[in-house]
């Protein structure tokens, strides 16, 4: 288990050091602007992006939503440093702690198929592949 983390909504001042976990983490795509995406977060449930600190670093994150249907998490990064820790079990335990107040009955995940760590960690937490096909339409260009 890591040191104490903090788990807390994000501040304004988190910009640079998310965007940097982000980077950190591969998880900065050519399609996809950070800024803008935090920005949009902000306007819909901002206080469903939460970070996670260590000695008062921001070392993880996690974008959650829920839509009356389905719980959603994006942008799900534990930094480098501080993998195999448990630093993701505790984030993720955060995350379906607060859709479960919200009275979500599912969280669904997006995750590419050549992520192979990522699917392990899913799996470890007790995350089952759906068997669904994934479809996405772009509605605004971000780059
Ligand atoms: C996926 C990620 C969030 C895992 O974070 P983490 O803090 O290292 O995970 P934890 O230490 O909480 O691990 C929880 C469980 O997952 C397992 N796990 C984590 N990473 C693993 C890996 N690379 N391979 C196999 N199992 C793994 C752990 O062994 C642990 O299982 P256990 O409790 O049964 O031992 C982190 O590797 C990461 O940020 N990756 C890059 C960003 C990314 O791909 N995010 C997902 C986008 S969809």
């Amino acid at each position: 288990m890591s040191a104490a983390l903090e788990i807390r909504p994000f501040k304004p001042g988190d910009v640079e050091a998310v965007i940097e976990l982000w980077k950190a983490c591969q998880l900065v795509r050519p399609t996809n602007d950070p800024a803008k995406d935090i920005a949009r977060k902000r306007n819909v449930r901002g206080d469903l992006l939460l970070v996670g600190l260590s000695e008062g670093r921001i070392v993880a994150s996690a974008m959650v939503g829920y839509e009356g249907h389905r719980g959603w998490i994006n942008y799900f990064a534990v930094s480098p440093l501080h993998r195999k820790r448990g630093v993701g079990r505790r984030m993720m335990e955060e995350a379906e702690r607060r859709l479960r107040k919200e009275g979500c009955p599912k969280i669904n995940l997006q995750v590419h198929s050549s992520n192979s760590e990522a699917v392990a960690f899913y799996k470890a937490i007790g995350f089952v592949q759906d068997d669904v096909l994934s479809f996405g339409k772009r509605l605004e260009r971000d780059n």
